[in-house]
């Protein structure tokens, strides 16, 4: 019997070892996906705190984009959006939060297919 868990709890350590793994790995793709289509040039991974003259970062973070759409159904479709045919001035929620004032649209420089992995990956980012 004490074999049998011993056995167990390796067996479990060797499968969460796996996903952190995993998990690595998919961070370091999507890191460079959004790398490679010119995202991480106003968005960062983590949210930074305000810069030398008090300003603010040009875009959120993928934390906080995460944080924000946390538990709305929608956001995968939304943001799919947002990402290819760009924000909009009017009324966004991230006014005053970031100093961009309106994301441009990503269509010409990203595949559909890609923005879709992106944004599925972003809304999984914790903090
Ligand atoms: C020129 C700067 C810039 C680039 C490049 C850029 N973004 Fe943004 N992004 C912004 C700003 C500013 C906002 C916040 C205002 C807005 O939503 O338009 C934003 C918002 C977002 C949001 C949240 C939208 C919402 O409605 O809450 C997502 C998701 C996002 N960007 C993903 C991406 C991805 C993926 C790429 C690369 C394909 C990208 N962005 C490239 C500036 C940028």
């Amino acid at each position: 019997m004490k074999t049998f868990l011993q056995g167990l709890i390796s067996l479990s350590a060797i499968v969460l070892v796996q996903a952190a793994v995993a998990d690595a790995k998919l961070d370091e793709q999507m890191t460079q996906l959004a790398y490679s289509n010119g995202c991480t040039m106003c968005h960062s991974l983590k949210s930074v705190p305000a810069g030398p003259a008090g300003m603010e970062p040009i875009a959120p973070s993928w934390q906080d984009i995460a944080e924000h759409y946390r538990g709305n159904p929608n956001a995968r479709e939304t943001l799919l959006k947002v990402v290819m045919g760009g924000g909009t001035v009017y009324g966004n929620h991230w006014e005053n939060k970031v100093s961009g004032t309106v994301m441009p649209p990503n269509a010409i420089l990203i595949k559909e297919a890609d923005a879709r992995k992106l944004v599925a990956w972003i809304l999984g980012v914790k903090k």
